[in-house]
């Protein structure tokens, strides 16, 4: 998709189609209003004779207009013109999309960011538009033999502004939403992709690409063998069920001064959870792909960030591995040492992800962090409390907290905290090592996070459960790129004060 910003009066754009909204109950927006007078008041009289209410949602396509200089007319329904808010917005934007996809028009001219959205500016009008577009659109077809896309599919989209003054504030927030799109196709493409091609070795080439891409980024990535004399012997303990050999991948995003203290991103890289030998039961178990979506948001953050050039250091950190019960799995009741030299005992070998973010999060403490945020798969008890909708956020610097919650309202990505109080910490205790890698059933998200913070004590720390917001079960599974959008609006949000 190529989008562009443009001003001008919508019957003249010679244009496939020209998209403009209609409210509840049959009242024409602007761009609307333009094109009845020029058709000579056809667009009236279709909403008089009740094709098209303004139902939210409601579409009505209205080919070779007289007066129109474009080939068609798509008409969207927008509800009641004061009740227009961010999550109707892009359900508009969506369905303007997906509409267009299946007729012919490769090509439109859309007036749907002139619309009046409570609280919001034409920049976060036009964000949202090139955002849930290209997401709408957005197709995995990599393994498909024979694409099943549409015949004539979405290419080019321009987005109408009123005036000139408006376009230079548009085109600043056409880039910084391509740039976010492009960070969530890769984070999708990266979480789409089936275990037995995304292995730990295959996402570090991944990013090794990824870098080569952007000269502004570069790459490493420590072995087992490495990780083993530094003492990561809870990372370790999670790859030893599996033949493929554990990564730990490290990318820096230069943007600011050398000395200037970077925002350290740890993503969980489980690049296929079986649950090792505390064995997960079989069905939807293909879903435990998505285990390494933490990582992939944040190869698509430093996608995001290195097209926008943002004035800023970002190191990104990806412990990967898979969890197998292969001959050599840890064990229920196995101890191990992790970086910090504090001892776990594994009561749950499907308690993984904590235990290689545990030796990430300590590794994370060399960079002399201003902040650390990690994400992850980590918790099915966070779908069970938040569901869907949003991630959960948790962290031990209430700023930090509240600075990632305002990130996820502004861009629609949101995140809702949960408490991260002391007493929770009790459910960890271990009789025979200084901690277990779990606490029961109840509040399973809190204590996955208590644990973490244990080895953040020193660092101004936030944790991104995204267990029920990285992708989609069921007919649309999809991974959803999520919470790239939230993590690029934090980062832009830090250049800007
Ligand atoms: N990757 C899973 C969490 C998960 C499960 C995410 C289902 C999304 C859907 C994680 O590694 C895990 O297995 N967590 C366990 C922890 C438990 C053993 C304390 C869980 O949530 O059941
Ligand atoms: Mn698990
Ligand atoms: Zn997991």
């Amino acid at each position: 998709m190529k989008f562009s910003v443009k001003s001008g009066t919508p019957e003249q754009q010679r244009s496939a189609c020209v998209i403009a909204g209609v409210f509840e109950k049959r009242r024409l927006s602007d761009a609307a209003q333009r094109l009845d007078e020029a058709s000579g008041g056809l667009l009236g009289e279709v909403v008089r004779r009740g094709d098209m209410d303004g139902r939210p949602g409601q579409v009505l396509l209205l080919p070779a207009v007289a007066g129109i200089a474009a080939q068609r007319v798509l008409l969207v329904g927008c509800g009641p013109e004061r009740e227009l808010a961010d999550s109707r917005y892009r359900k508009i934007v969506r369905k303007a999309a997906l509409t267009l996809n299946e007729t012919g028009a490769m090509e439109a001219a859309s007036y749907l960011a002139e619309l009046p959205v409570t609280g919001r500016h034409l920049h976060w009008k036009v964000r949202q538009v090139v955002e849930t577009t290209a997401q709408a659109l957005y197709r995995f077809e990599q393994f498909k033999s024979k694409p099943e896309n549409a015949s004539r599919p979405l290419r080019r989209m321009t987005l109408m502004v009123t005036d000139r003054q408006a376009l230079a504030e548009g085109k600043r927030a056409l880039a910084e939403g391509e740039a976010i799109a492009a960070g969530q196709r890769l984070a999708r493409d990266l979480g789409n992709t089936p275990a037995n091609i995304c292995t730990p070795a295959w996402l570090a080439r991944q990013a090794a690409s990824l870098a080569k891409s952007q000269p502004s980024i570069t790459h490493k990535v420590l072995e087992e063998k490495e990780m083993g004399k530094m003492g990561m012997g809870a990372l370790l303990s999670v790859a030893r069920g599996s033949r493929q050999p554990a990564k730990l991948i490290i990318l820096e995003y230069k943007g600011a001064k050398r000395g200037d203290r970077p925002v350290v991103l740890v993503g969980k890289g489980v690049t296929f959870d079986s649950g090792g030998i505390s064995i997960k039961p079989s069905a939807a178990m293909d879903e435990m792909k998505y285990d390494m979506c933490g990582a992939a948001s944040v190869l698509g953050v430093f996608r995001a960030l290195s097209e926008l050039r943002l004035p800023l250091n970002v190191v990104g950190l990806i412990p990967a591995t898979e969890n197998l019960p292969g001959g050599n799995a840890s064990k229920p009741g196995d101890i191990v040492t992790s970086l910090s030299g504090q001892t776990i005992e594994i009561l749950n070998t499907d308690a993984e992800g904590r235990l290689i973010l545990c030796d990430a999060l300590t590794y994370a403490e060399r960079y002399r962090p201003e902040v650390i945020i990690d994400i992850a798969t980590l918790t099915g008890a966070c779908v069970i409390a938040l569901g869907h909708q949003a991630s959960a956020v948790l962290g031990n610097h209430p700023p930090l907290v509240h600075d990632l919650i305002r990130a996820g309202n502004e861009s629609g990505d949101r995140a809702w905290e949960l408490p991260l109080w002391e007493e929770y910490q009790e459910q960890l205790k271990s009789n025979f090592a200084d901690m277990a890698n779990v606490g029961g059933r109840p509040a399973g998200t809190i204590t996955a996070a208590c644990f973490l913070a244990r080895f953040t004590e020193k660092q101004r720390w936030a944790h991104l459960d995204i267990a029920g917001t990285a992708w989609r079960s069921g007919e649309k599974k999809s991974a959803t790129g999520r919470p790239v959008a939230l993590l690029t609006q934090y980062l832009l949000d830090r250049t800007s004060r």
